[in-house]
């Protein structure tokens, strides 16, 4: 997910090249105003937490992206290339590493296992959403 400072600062389209770049192959994305249920469904393994209440506030504050990419380890690299949560600490070359310097605006989401993306692309994805198509060099890239 392009959270709503990734959409407000203009950076989808750097987000996405970043992923795409690497060999992964996107199979949905639709952007959408979330509400603040759904981010709370999205979110529940945080209730309670300090920084859980301006969380879904931030994320509901304005559009986000919402995407779909398959391949090879997807759910490490993608993780890989957002950096870590505090953007002061991610590594220079990531996504937060590169254009953001705080923890909670942090400009991407992504799922930290393959169990939690099944369930994040089932909160926020139809199957008729979801499209299945080859790619000209998925030999290479293990897709
Ligand atoms: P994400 O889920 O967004 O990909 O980020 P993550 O795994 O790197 O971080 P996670 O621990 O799952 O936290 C989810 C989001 O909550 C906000 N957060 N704020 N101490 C804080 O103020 C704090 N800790 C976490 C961040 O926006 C983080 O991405
Ligand atoms: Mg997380």
């Amino acid at each position: 997910m392009i959270k709503p400072d990734g959409v407000g600062r203009r950076l989808i389209g750097e987000i996405i090249r970043r992923y795409e770049q690497k060999g992964l192959k996107l199979i949905g994305l639709k952007m959408q105003w979330l509400s603040p249920e759904l981010v709370e469904r999205h979110y529940q393994s945080h209730r309670g937490q300090p920084y859980y209440e301006p969380l879904v506030t931030f994320v509901t504050s304005g559009p986000v992206v919402l995407m779909v990419w398959e391949g090879y380890n997807a759910v490490s690299v993608v993780r890989q290339i957002n950096g870590a949560t505090n953007a002061l600490e991610a590594d220079v070359g990531s996504i937060r590493g590169d254009h953001a310097v705080t923890v909670r605006y942090n400009l991407v989401h992504g799922s930290d296992s393959p169990e939690a993306a099944r369930r994040e692309i089932g909160l926020f994805f139809s199957e008729n959403e979801l499209v299945s198509y080859t790619m000209p060099d998925e030999s290479w890239l293990k897709l």
